[in-house]
């Protein structure tokens, strides 16, 4: 494989994309799974889910098993899921409380912050496993930002803020902004999976541009009439698009049924903003709920996407609440956009996409994320 890649064709006018291989090569995959997926903080859970001590979920990062959990001291942290005896998954379930993490094959057990605590039917070597830290659980780094669980599967991380806020202040130009949503004190109602047979960047690439808005997404334009000129909100710093005067909500009916989230201005009613938090995370905040995107790379040409609604607790608990208007209008935007992305990755191979394609100037601001995969990935950029 040709291990460098030009971006820039024509400045100004025209810009390449990338190539078509990196959208399949199981080479350049391990490239990224290596030099950005472990490197970066991965979005795995809301702290919510494991608020109490004991409370755990259980996810999978880079084929890894881990184990997150609230311990008797209130701190939370992240295992690998793994016994440190003969390697058996230690818990099964997607979350759970528990006093010990007793494993299932041997019943070796662990403390909640990970430390080996008892061995049966072994007198002889008790006090030299239990004594020894090297047989605790092996720690991943966890860090908490707005109430959205991180994990980072490197050994000496740079700190989750220089990753995340960094992103939100280029999106808004500003962090205040993002914080008036309290993501921390919302919860999720609603969550749809979902396969895509493509690569992960496409879908990075399809949620940064709106070029595409008024081919495939009526509902969408119904909603942001804006969207129908090809400019998305990421295509400027601090961009929002505004509700169709006629409609009270972002949902499918257009009806609000919700008080707005609690923090936010009243400049911030009617609203949408789209972000992008690099490499694997869309985050979409509204009036009344917010919708969170993770991306899970699958393999060179699969991917599968989490994709969960959030509101106020509050609205939630209300005996007539109903989130369906609102996730039937970002479903039908989801389905429309993974189709379109599956359209392309057909074609990655081919060789009339062997060169890549082109960016029109309405969507160059997408060449910034193929910057960062072609830096993280050591392909030279000229
Ligand atoms: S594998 Fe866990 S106790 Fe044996
Ligand atoms: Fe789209």
């Amino acid at each position: 494989m040709e291990m460098n890649q030009t971006t820039v064709s024509d400045p100004g006018k025209l810009q390449a994309t990338l190539k078509g291989d990196l959208y399949t090569s199981p080479e350049i995959f391990e490239l990224e799974k290596e030099h950005i997926f472990t490197k970066k903080w991965t979005f795995v859970g809301f702290e919510y889910e494991v608020g109490k001590s004991g409370h755990y979920i259980t996810t999978k990062v880079q084929n890894e098993n881990i184990l997150i959990i609230r311990g008797k001291d209130n701190v939370l942290r992240a295992f690998l899921n793994v016994c440190r005896h003969r390697g058996a998954t230690l818990c099964n379930n997607p979350c759970g409380k528990t006093g010990i993490i007793r494993c299932p094959y041997h019943s070796w057990s662990y403390g909640l912050d990970g430390s080996l605590l008892g061995v049966p039917n072994t007198t002889e070597c008790r006090e030299e496993l239990v004594n020894n830290e090297n047989y605790g659980l092996e720690p991943v780094h966890l860090q908490v930002w707005h109430g959205m669980i991180w994990l980072n599967l490197s050994e000496n991380p740079l700190p989750v803020e220089q990753q995340l806020d960094t992103q939100i202040f280029d999106r808004f130009g500003d962090l205040a902004t993002f914080s008036r949503y309290q993501i921390q004190n919302l919860k999720v109602a609603h969550r749809k999976e979902y396969e895509v047979a493509a690569n992960w960047k496409l879908i990075v690439e399809n949620f940064q541009e709106c070029y595409h808005c008024s081919s495939i997404h009526p509902e969408l334009t119904a909603t942001l009439p804006e969207f129908r000129s090809g400019i998305g909100t990421q295509n400027t710093v601090s961009g929002a698009a505004k509700f169709n005067d006629e409609l009270e909500a972002f949902s499918i009916s257009g009806k609000g049924s919700r008080a707005m989230l609690k923090g936010l201005l009243p400049e911030d009613d009617r609203l949408y903003y789209g972000i992008t938090i690099l490499p694997l995370v869309f985050i979409n905040l509204t009036p009344d709920h917010v919708i969170i995107h993770r991306i899970l790379p699958i393999s060179p040409e699969k991917s599968k996407v989490i994709c969960e609604w959030l509101f106020d607790p509050e609205e939630i608990e209300k005996p007539d609440f109903d989130p369906a208007d609102a996730v039937e209008l970002f479903h039908r935007v989801n389905m429309q956009d993974f189709e379109a992305c599956e359209w392309c990755q057909e074609n990655m191979g081919s060789r009339s996409y062997k060169n890549g394609g082109i960016l029109v100037p309405i969507e160059q601001h997408v060449s910034k994320f193929y910057d960062l995969v072609l830096e993280s990935i050591g392909m030279k950029v000229e």
